[in-house]
């Protein structure tokens, strides 16, 4: 066990981002209430996960993590769910194919609710307000009493993610994600335009299995075509709701956040010897790790050895957001940095943070051809320093939004008000999302090349 660890030493620590309640009654209330409730996750699956990250790290699997930045308690329902399940599967399918590992896959759901935010408060038409900070803490809407946090949020919060969960594990095991369904997992509108490239990848995989049961193979006694392993992840923000649904793990007797399977720290909240990194440093869960052009090499040093003591494979994912055109200039020194040190973590990619511009019509949004280059950008620098890209990181739905510019679908920044409803920051939709996944199988499948030629 972690020495020195409580789950709640980090209220001793420096914290930032996080609310403060003004009804201390009732937030002690919440939190005497969540910690009697079921976790969500389990030790066993946060340590088959971690697993699966430590074969990421050494390039026998890729992490494909994706979802809302921010879930919504307005926008919960069992299709939107479902949607951004499939596209999932999608991606998931193409990267498999690209990269002939299996994929890891990791949704920011099930608790992805609290949000970081650059500035305090927000002003329009004149009147300042503080900011919205995620569902779990206060509401969208733009007047003085929505702001306000409310600690009963956490109750809802974790029923819809519960409730998250229990359709997520349904999706995985219950048949849907059969790999002989794979054409089924086309979401409606993907269905009419750029889904020629998926229908040809699924016609050779259906191929294939029709091979494999002429040859007298039984996909269907074959566990790992009839269902999949999906996981959880959020940045654990609130340290109050972290801290509710930390448990004891009774099988090794070590802490475990009960909140989601895999937890992250965020780029604003990173500080060594801050409230979240004591929190993170104590659970045995994966841990993820937003590394921002901020990062500095001793910050790096310092946070590996804090969070990563015994240099256990698969417990770090070091999340490079840089921004298109930066990646260059940040990411080969922390990759020289992990390599010198002998660390082992998983090097994943968000090409989503480093990204958001205003556009001229006014919106947050995310031009798809940055978004790609980042992605080109993480893979040339891996190349070049003999490392392993493991996986990718997107903010992403089902749903046909117009919140990112570009793409097969060519969304201007006129388009973006036609179907802009993130909570929060611009998601890719599902075309995008799934002409991103070609593209990362394609820098795979290069790196694969690279490597044989030079081995
Ligand atoms: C996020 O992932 O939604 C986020 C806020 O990221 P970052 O901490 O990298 O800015
Ligand atoms: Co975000």
């Amino acid at each position: 066990m972690t020495q020195n660890w409580s789950k709640s030493a980090w209220r001793a620590k420096p914290r930032i981002q996080m609310p403060d309640y003004p009804d201390l009654v009732t937030l002690q209330d919440v939190e005497a209430r969540l910690s009697q409730f079921p976790p969500l996750v389990f030790a066993g699956e946060a340590r088959r996960l971690k697993s699966e990250l430590a074969k990421a790290s050494r390039g026998e699997a890729f992490v494909l993590q994706g979802g809302d930045c921010a879930e919504s308690f307005a926008q919960f329902s069992a299709d939107t769910i479902r949607d951004t399940f499939k596209v999932m599967l999608q991606m998931a399918i193409v990267l498999t194919y690209g990269a002939k590992v299996p994929v890891v896959k990791l949704g920011r759901m099930a608790g992805q609710f609290a949000k970081p935010r650059s500035a305090p408060t927000e002003v329009k038409d004149g009147l300042e307000l503080p900011s919205y900070r995620g569902d779990i803490i206060n509401d969208l809407d733009f007047t003085p009493e929505a702001r306000i946090p409310n600690p009963e949020k956490m109750l809802q919060a974790y029923t819809q993610a519960a409730a998250t969960l229990n359709l997520l594990r349904a999706f995985s095991t219950g048949g849907f994600a059969d790999i002989h369904r794979v054409h089924s997992w086309t979401t409606g509108f993907v269905e009419e335009d750029k889904s020629e490239r998926y229908r040809d990848l699924s016609n050779r995989i259906a191929d294939a299995l029709d091979f494999m049961a002429a040859a007298g193979v039984n996909a269907d006694s074959i566990d790992a075509l009839q269902s999949v392993d999906f996981y959880t992840s959020h940045e654990a923000l609130l340290l109050e709701y972290e801290e509710a649904l930390a448990r004891i793990d009774s099988t090794t007797g070590t802490p475990i956040a009960g909140s989601g399977h895999l937890i992250w720290i965020g780029d604003r909240t990173r500080q060594p010897d801050g409230a979240h990194v004591e929190f993170c440093r104590g659970v045995q869960n994966p841990i993820g790790l937003k590394c921002g052009p901020s990062m500095e090499v001793d910050d790096l040093k310092q946070l590996m050895a804090t969070l990563n003591p015994e240099n256990e494979a698969g417990r770090l994912t070091l999340i490079a957001r840089f921004g298109a055109g930066k990646v260059v200039e940040h990411l080969p020194k922390l990759v020289e940095t992990v390599k010198s040190e002998g660390a082992n973590v998983v090097w994943v990619c968000d090409p989503m943070h480093g990204n958001t511009i205003k556009s001229a019509s006014g919106y947050k949004t995310r031009p798809f051809d940055k978004v790609l280059s980042e992605v080109r950008e993480f893979f040339a620098v891996h190349r070049d320093h003999g490392t392993i890209p493991g996986g990718v990181h997107f903010e992403m739905t089902g749903q046909d939004v117009t919140e990112c510019t570009g793409g097969v679908r060519a969304v201007t920044d006129e388009d973006l008000s036609a179907r802009y409803h993130t909570a929060c920051d611009p998601r890719l939709n599902a075309s995008q999302s799934l002409e991103l996944a070609f593209l990362v199988a394609e820098e795979l499948s290069a790196g694969r090349e690279a490597a044989r030629a030079t081995g």
